[in-house]
């Protein structure tokens, strides 16, 4: 492998990937940032696995143009259904979100009632309680396909009183079950945590694998003695579509306000 210089690319298929990037921003503050999102072809969480990884190997086809020092995979669909096929395929150092998540749980024992939340797809593939249970198989697991979740946080509609409607309405199924964690299993959700607090109880904890992913890139770096010392990094964005929205978004999403110019939309094709 002959990890290339300058930017580490964050892919997703919309938004979502921004919780991670927002975490790979403060934990390694002197990388320039590529993020990429398809926001073109968002949601990938109701396709097929053939579909997620057509996507996602022309996005990252494309991004391979670019000079990357690794690449992650900000999105738990894409890292359910094409993590090891994108791994076989580029050569480049790439970091999915599922992987650190379980070694996270390993750790975890005192976890006795887990809800997870994902896209279809991600559920559908059931990679989350395969990994985990083989290493702590005592865990009672709830899982749960929640993909209204991604448009209502890509219309930014998380506090809006229709959505708690529709999490009480997902959990109904659930509703006898008592749950200490849940984990996110979609870069998007983070964004939904005060909603699903409102509904599942304060004391609720969530497993989100942004901060994990970024500590994961930053020990990956340091290895490769790859870390940058640059005083000011830069941070870009491309979109396959909705350069604006994407831009007004992603101002919410990072809590900082990002310039349209900064936000460039590209052709898979060119
Ligand atoms: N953010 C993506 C994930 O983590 C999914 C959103 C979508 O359905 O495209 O799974």
């Amino acid at each position: 492998m002959s990890p290339r210089e300058d930017f580490v690319a964050i892919f997703d298929s919309g938004v979502g990937g921004l919780t991670v990037f927002k975490e790979v921003m403060q934990k390694l503050p002197h990388e320039n940032l590529l993020y990429f999102g398809d926001m073109a072809r968002v949601p990938y969480g109701g396709r097929t696995p053939k579909t997620i990884l057509r996507y996602a190997m022309e996005c990252i086809s494309f991004l391979m143009k670019r000079r990357l020092k690794c690449l992650i995979v900000a999105c738990h669909t894409v890292s359910a259904h094409a993590l090891e096929e994108l791994k076989e395929k580029f050569d480049l150092p790439i970091i999915g979100v599922v992987e650190p998540m379980v070694q996270e749980l390993e750790t975890k024992k005192e976890i006795d009632r887990l809800l997870i939340l994902g896209t279809r797809a991600t559920i559908a593939s059931n990679i989350y309680p395969r990994l985990i249970l083989e290493k702590n198989p005592e865990l009672k697991i709830f899982s749960l396909a929640t993909p209204l979740f991604v448009p209502l946080v890509e219309e930014g509609m998380a506090d809006h009183p229709a959505t708690e409607l529709i999490i009480k309405e997902y959990l109904r199924p659930l509703e006898k079950e008592k749950m200490g964690h849940v984990l996110l299993g979609c870069t998007h959700y983070p964004l939904m945590k005060e909603a699903l607090a409102k509904v599942l109880g304060k004391e609720v904890k969530f497993l989100d694998a942004a901060p994990l992913v970024a500590t994961k890139t930053y020990q990956l770096l340091a290895s490769l003695n790859l870390l940058s010392k640059k005083k000011q990094p830069s941070y870009s964005f491309l979109v396959t579509d909705h350069r604006e929205k994407f831009c007004s978004l992603a101002s919410r999403f990072l809590g900082k306000s990002i310039a349209l110019e900064d936000v460039e939309e590209v052709s898979l094709d060119s």
